[in-house]
């Protein structure tokens, strides 16, 4: 079957960003930040980056680029005959639980998109009661988040390559200017210096063991790994890129421009007093003050700015769900020879009938729990601290163990090879598995 290839080195590194940076560096990172007790989060989270989930970015170029095929069917090529395939079909199911609760905050980036331009956002005073009216009414947020599927099952029915690859090139280093404007406007808000204060001067006494699952949740999530997102884009690579300094540069981009939102958030918290753990909605109540406190005055910026922030947001979120989306159509279409429309087809319906009951859980269907948890909920918790990490672990054994050797060292290409191997085999699988258990046990 004939496969697509990212035309260029820079173009495989920024649509392997453009999956990475997205909701879950302006939106997760926050809230989880906020409710896991700020800088000594961030320590943490860093320390989760650089030890397991950047080898876990590795393992996947590795497998994805020497296999040429999708999330199941590299194993099949890999490692023919052998359980590893199980990790693949995990990679699957959790590009569709993310897929489905990720596109709820996507259409809420959209609906924002559309009151920011039109004035309405900001005729509001209250936006707190106007994001909680919002999120629980039945129907606004459902038409939004199918608008938001139905635009990324077009780019992926189509074909990505070009698209993904010609407009990341634009839009990523765009999102860092404006990211870094909001911060700098952020930080002089009146008791803005509290908010730094929580970012910067950590307290490890609130750090718990379900904080350190959290961190590695967040890990894994933000940079797409665990679930081969990145092993179907790098079968798409092709053989001149460098595949170690390729993941620094993701690993690089994505960490800057979580920590920059949250200078955005947390200084606006503090100075409009949000408080800092009201999860889901932090980035749509407070994002709205910083709007208005920095660009009130002329009302033209104010519209014009918040405008291009959720459009921004918006395109970040869309080349994000696109590569989820693209782990499941990839598989159904070279697995079961549908075309590529048709494959999508299929994802997207899935997709959006389980994106309804997430969106539900903030209204009607708020009292309907499974496990304790809203749908909502239920799948994030399951994909960023269960499947994802879990599917990281497999990965990295996979490669550090069972792989043939030259086979890998010939993908690296690296000096470092020796030293990779070495997080393969062992830091990195030992890590998961030590937080994984014991946040369990603990949880
Ligand atoms: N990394 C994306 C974000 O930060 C989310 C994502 C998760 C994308 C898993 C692909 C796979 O928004």
């Amino acid at each position: 079957m004939e496969r697509g290839n990212f035309g260029s080195k820079i173009g495989a590194v920024l649509a392997s960003a453009g999956s990475a940076v997205g909701l879950g560096n302006i939106w997760r990172f926050p809230m989880e930040c906020g409710s896991n007790g700020g800088a000594a989060f961030i320590l943490i989270y860093l320390l989760c980056v650089f030890f397991l989930a950047m080898p876990v970015m590795v393992a996947e170029f590795v497998i994805g680029r020497s296999s040429r095929s999708n999330a199941v069917g590299s194993y099949r090529v890999l490692a023919p005959g052998k359980p590893w395939v199980v990790s693949g079909f995990m990679g699957v199911l959790a590009g569709f639980l993310v897929l489905s609760y990720y596109s709820v905050v996507a259409g809420w980036t959209l609906d924002y998109t559309f009151e920011s331009l039109t004035g309405s956002l900001m005729s509001e005073s209250d936006f707190g009661r106007f994001f909680s009216d919002f999120v629980s009414n039945p129907w606004r947020p459902v038409i939004f988040l199918s608008l938001f599927l139905l635009l990324t099952h077009c780019v992926v029915a189509t074909g990505v390559e070009k698209g993904i690859e010609r407009y990341s090139k634009i839009m990523m280093p765009m999102l860092l200017v404006i990211i870094l404007i909001l911060a700098g406007f952020s930080m002089f808000m009146p008791n803005a210096i509290e908010g730094v204060r929580f970012l910067l001067t950590p307290d490890f006494s609130k750090v718990t063991k379900d904080v350190v699952l959290s961190a590695m949740g967040q890990a894994f999530f933000s940079l797409s790994v665990g679930m081969g997102t990145l092993a179907t884009y790098a079968s798409y690579f092709n053989k001149e890129t460098k595949l170690l300094p390729s993941a620094i540069g993701v690993c690089t981009i994505d960490t800057l421009v979580a920590i920059s939102a949250g200078f955005i958030i947390f200084p606006a918290v503090f100075s409009v007093g949000v408080s800092a753990d009201s999860g889901p909605g932090l980035v749509f109540i407070t994002l709205p003050y910083v709007f208005q406190e920095a660009f009130g005055s002329v009302p033209v910026f104010e519209y014009a700015f918040s405008g291009l922030f959720y459009i921004l947001l918006l395109l970040a979120a869309l080349t994000s769900s696109i590569s989820m989306h693209e782990i499941s159509t990839a598989y159904i279409h070279e697995t079961f020879k549908l075309s590529r429309p048709k494959a999508a087809t299929i994802v997207t319906v899935i997709c959006l009938v389980m994106g309804v009951a997430c969106s539900l859980s903030f209204g009607v269907w708020k009292d309907v729990t499974v496990m304790g948890r809203g749908f909502f909920d239920l799948f994030d918790f399951i994909t960023a601290k269960f499947l994802m990490p879990l599917g990281g672990l497999l990965i990295c054994t996979f490669v550090g163990w069972d792989m043939n050797k030259k086979l890998v060292a010939a993908e690296l290409d690296s000096r470092f090879t020796s030293l990779l191997m070495i997080l393969f085999s062992w830091v990195a699988p030992i890590g998961i598995g030590i937080i994984f258990v014991y946040g369990l046990i603990s949880g």
